[in-house]
Formats: structure tokens, C-alpha cells, sequence
């Protein structure tokens, strides 16, 4: 028995799977499902049978291009940023045909590619179910996986990338329950990226009277 993913769901991760192997996407896809169920604990009147196949599938057409294009797809520097909607585009074409594979009732087909649907490029939720979708996905870079890919593809130090992701994501967060999960871990990405230099400070240092 899989401890990460509910039994139910299993199916539709072995169709995503073969999809998500670029750029991290299949850590980024299961760190962000289980950040789906936390959110779903909160609101446990939203439905999870439409979250978290939307984030199972929500980015398996990022495959669809060259592995050169994705890295420079993405961030404040973005050379083809077009890559945003087309990744999406594709992630729908690719998610309706597997869920079709699969034999799932056209209702949940159709809620379930409206929300992979603007997953990134739509900034309001159309739904509850869609605002628990998108918090869990951007949840994911306060992670300390989602930090490292970010300091990695952005070339920046994660203390800088922690900067970023408080400064510009955290407004972007729907919810209630994201936004205080984005605090949680944030928390835990500052402390991470400055307990080395804070250690190495002496107290002649703070006696100094210096900001650290
Ligand atoms: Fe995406
Ligand atoms: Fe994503």
C-alpha cells in the first residue's frame, strides 16, 4: 500500500507519471498533492476527488517541450515565457485523454481539465476546489525542494529566493489555510538558508549593535 497517495488515485498517477519526469515535475506533482490534502483537512467540504487528480495532471504537458525551452520558461528573466499558457494548452489536451483512458465520468473530466485548465495563468480561482489546486501547486516552492529547484533554475542563493517567494508569491496565495502554510514554511526556509551565518556570529558581533 502507497503511504503518499490515496488508493483511488493511484491509477490516474501511473497516467501522469511518464509526463512528469522533466524539470522535477513528479516530486513537484507529489509534494503538492500532499500539500492538496493538508488544505483539504482544512476544508474538508471541498472535493477531493476534483483537487488532487487536478494536481496529479496539472502539469504533464510541460513535456511537450525541449528541456532547454523549460528552464528558460519560467521566473523574472523569462525567455519564452509563452511557455506559461502553451504548457497548459497541453496539459489539458494530455489529461482529458488519459482520464478518458481510464474510463472517468465526463462531469469530473470536465471540472478536472477546467482547473489544470489557467492553472498558472488564470490568478482567480473558479472554484473552491480550484483555489485549493492552486495553493497546493504554489505551495510547493516554499518547500525546501521548491526552494532548491528555484535557487537552482533562478541562479539564485536561497536566501534570496526565500526573499522572492515572500515578497511576490505569498500575495498570490487564495486561501486562508495557504497563506498561514506559506508562513509555516517560510519560516522554516529563512531559518534554513541564514542558521549557518547566524551561528558564526560572535557576540562581539551583537554587542556591535549590528542588524543580522
Ligand atoms: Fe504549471
Ligand atoms: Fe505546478
Amino acid at each position: 500500500m502507497n503511504k503518499l497517495l490515496r488508493q483511488r488515485d493511484t491509477e490516474i498517477w501511473l497516467a501522469a507519471r511518464p509526463w512528469l519526469d522533466v524539470r522535477s515535475n513528479d516530486e513537484h506533482t507529489l509534494i503538492s498533492y500532499r500539500l492538496g490534502i493538508a488544505l483539504l483537512r482544512v476544508h474538508p467540504d471541498v472535493e477531493a476527488d476534483i483537487v488532487l487528480p487536478a494536481i496529479l495532471l496539472h502539469d504533464v504537458g510541460w513535456k511537450m517541450f525541449s528541456e532547454e525551452k523549460l528552464t528558460l520558461a519560467i521566473g523574472p528573466n523569462a525567455k519564452y515565457p509563452e511557455l506559461q499558457r502553451a504548457h497548459e494548452i497541453e496539459s489539458v489536451r494530455i489529461s482529458r485523454s488519459e482520464l478518458e483512458r481510464l474510463g472517468m465520468a465526463e462531469n469530473y473530466i470536465g471540472r478536472i481539465v477546467a482547473i489544470v485548465d489557467g492553472h498558472d495563468t488564470r490568478p482567480r480561482a473558479l472554484s473552491r476546489e480550484d483555489a485549493l489546486m492552486k495553493d497546493a501547486d504554489k505551495l510547493w516552492r516554499f518547500t525546501p525542494h521548491g526552494i532548491a529547484c528555484l535557487s537552482d533554475w533562478f541562479e539564485t542563493p536561497p536566501k534570496e529566493t526565500v526573499a522572492m517567494l515572500e515578497s511576490y508569491v505569498t500575495p498570490k496565495l487564495i486561501t486562508e489555510a495557504g497563506r498561514t502554510m506559506a508562513q509555516a514554511l517560510l519560516a522554516n526556509g529563512a531559518a534554513t538558508a541564514w542558521v549557518k551565518d547566524t551561528l558564526g556570529l560572535t557576540p562581539t558581533y551583537y554587542a556591535a549593535g549590528a542588524e543580522g
